[in-house]
């Protein structure tokens, strides 16, 4: 039997940079060589978006992306989380296990509940354990996902381990975190922060579908220095953000080129965003032309949603007929 794969994306928005290079480009190369299951997160997305009209908007839109870049419904399945309702039951059985105390901790929790102060919702604290669920229903191994994911993960292990030691010791595997490069990747945003997210705002982010005109104008507009201080300085945090942007897009001549002008202390700014935007466009175009046609396709992305959720519920229920039957919820009046 191949290895297991599952991962998803919350319908939160478009896809950009970060979603590509941190998690989607293992996803195409993942298809052709495991069982994958990918799907659209978008019970996830109430912990922090939730209005009907963005649920609507986005998750149709996922769905095109994810198929416009390359997952392949006949290679691997693609589903909506909310089309497989035994997630939201394991995620409860889970749940009876899950420490408040442990949860508090998580790093994304606390963020979350930082920026949105007047909806720390249990959803919010409890979000590891559904993500556990998407990854122990299929008994996946491996997950791709960016670097912001890794706790994540190691809660995933914790309830894994945890629903193994209370009821049978082998059943969930441990899934790990996953890149071909061995190193998790983080696509840094282009306002000199840290990565690049749907909710850190549009000058921050490049969508993979962004028009070329305001490609352009979002990457001459970020965030650098004044110039290096003296020759061999240091890069600061921002500059260090647009070489790695570079390093996604651009030759390594390209990149060796500006990495000796920042070295001399003669980098022109100017010239680099010129050069990145340029290469940028290049990467983006075929992508744009592709997305739009395949959103325009609905026929499609029905047949392939209808599909997904067949393939995935199948999965799913071979579980959690397991998982009923271990916790004890077999029926003697059946
Ligand atoms: P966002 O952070 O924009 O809301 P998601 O949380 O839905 O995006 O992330 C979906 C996937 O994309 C996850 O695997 C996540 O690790 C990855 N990802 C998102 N942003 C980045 C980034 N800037 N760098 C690397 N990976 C990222
Ligand atoms: N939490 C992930 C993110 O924000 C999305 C996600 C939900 C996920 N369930 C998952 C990723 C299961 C991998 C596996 O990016």
């Amino acid at each position: 039997m191949r290895e297991k794969v599952v991962s998803g994306i919350r319908p939160t928005g478009k896809l950009h940079l970060g979603n590509y290079f941190g998690a989607f480009k293992n996803f195409i190369k993942l298809q052709d060589q495991f069982d994958c299951y990918f799907f659209i997160a978008d019970y996830h997305s109430l912990t922090t978006h939730p209005t009907p009209g963005d649920l609507k908007g986005s998750v149709k839109r996922v769905l095109a992306e994810y198929i416009a870049l390359g997952l392949d419904p006949e290679k691997c399945t693609v589903y909506f989380q909310s089309d497989v309702p035994e997630t939201a039951e394991l995620y409860l059985f889970l749940n009876m296990n899950a420490y408040m105390g442990e949860l508090e901790r998580v790093t994304s929790f606390k963020e979350k509940a930082r920026t949105q102060p007047d909806n720390i919702n249990a959803g919010l604290l409890t979000y590891p354990v559904l993500m556990a669920a998407d990854i122990l229903l299929h008994k996946a191994i491996k997950v791709p996902v960016g670097k912001d994911q890794e706790q994540h993960l190691e809660m995933a292990r914790t309830f894994a381990n945890r629903f193994n030691r209370l009821y049978n010791n082998e059943f969930f595997p441990e899934p790990q975190a996953f890149n071909f490069n061995t190193q998790l990747v983080k696509v840094p945003g282009l306002t000199g922060g840290g990565k690049m997210s749907k909710s850190a705002g549009e000058s921050d982010t490049i969508f993979l579908d962004e028009p070329a005109t305001s490609l352009n104008k979002k990457i001459m507009r970020a965030v650098s220095d004044s110039g290096p201080t003296e020759p061999g300085a240091d890069k600061s945090q921002a500059v260090q953000n647009l070489f790695d942007l570079m390093s996604l897009v651009c030759t390594p001549e390209t990149i060796g080129f500006f990495d000796t002008e920042h070295k001399n202390g003669s980098i022109r700014y100017g010239d680099l965003k010129k050069q990145l935007a340029a290469d940028m466009e290049t990467f983006i175009a075929p992508m744009r032309d592709k997305i739009e046609s395949t959103l325009a396709n609905e026929k499609m992305l029905q047949e392939i949603a209808h599909l997904g959720a067949a393939k995935a519920r199948k999965s799913a229920q071979e579980t959690m007929a397991q998982v009923r039957e271990i916790i004890g919820f077999s029926k003697f009046y059946m």
